[in-house]
């Protein structure tokens, strides 16, 4: 039987914190409530999700060039504060032929102005935010119907 497709989850620095950071932004699940929902999902799915955290923008990258070496199906990318600033995210996104769909709990474009620039949105497949932990799941099914 051939291998489960799998889809990289990777979340960016002080998603470590979710459940207890800014709860009325960002909700009260934390990231394991979350990976245990993608996961139950997943399996309905028949797909396998690997859900990492990092505070490190080259961890963040080096996962994204990984997902490509495992032929992973998507990669869903929450790089939270790097979306807006990292340079180096936009370019690994680029130089993958993984499909990234950025995600945001919250709506960035609903929040300060230098949330409105996406530097990780400019090199992704496509964007699901603002649906709070339901985001995941939504980009999840996106995912397996590419
Ligand atoms: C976030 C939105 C970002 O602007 C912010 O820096 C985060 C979280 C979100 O999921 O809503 O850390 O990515």
């Amino acid at each position: 039987m051939a291998d489960k497709p799998v889809i990289y989850v990777l979340n960016g620095p002080n998603l470590n914190l979710l459940g207890m950071r800014e709860p009325e932004i960002y909700g009260s699940d934390t990231l394991d409530d979350i990976a245990g929902r993608l996961e139950d999902r997943a399996q309905e799915l028949g797909a396998d999700v690997e859900v990492r955290q990092s505070n490190h923008e080259g961890h963040l990258i080096d996962w994204i060039h990984e997902a490509e070496a495992d032929e992973a199906k998507a990669i869903l990318l929450n790089a939270a504060g790097f979306t807006h600033s990292s340079v180096a995210l936009h370019d690994a996104i680029l130089a993958v032929s993984v499909p990234v769909i950025e995600v945001h709990l919250s709506n960035p474009h609903a929040r300060e102005p230098f949330r409105r620039k996406s530097l990780v949105g400019e090199a992704s497949y496509g964007t699901i935010s603002g649906f709070g932990a339901l985001s995941y799941l939504l980009a999840l099914d996106a995912a397996m119907q590419l």
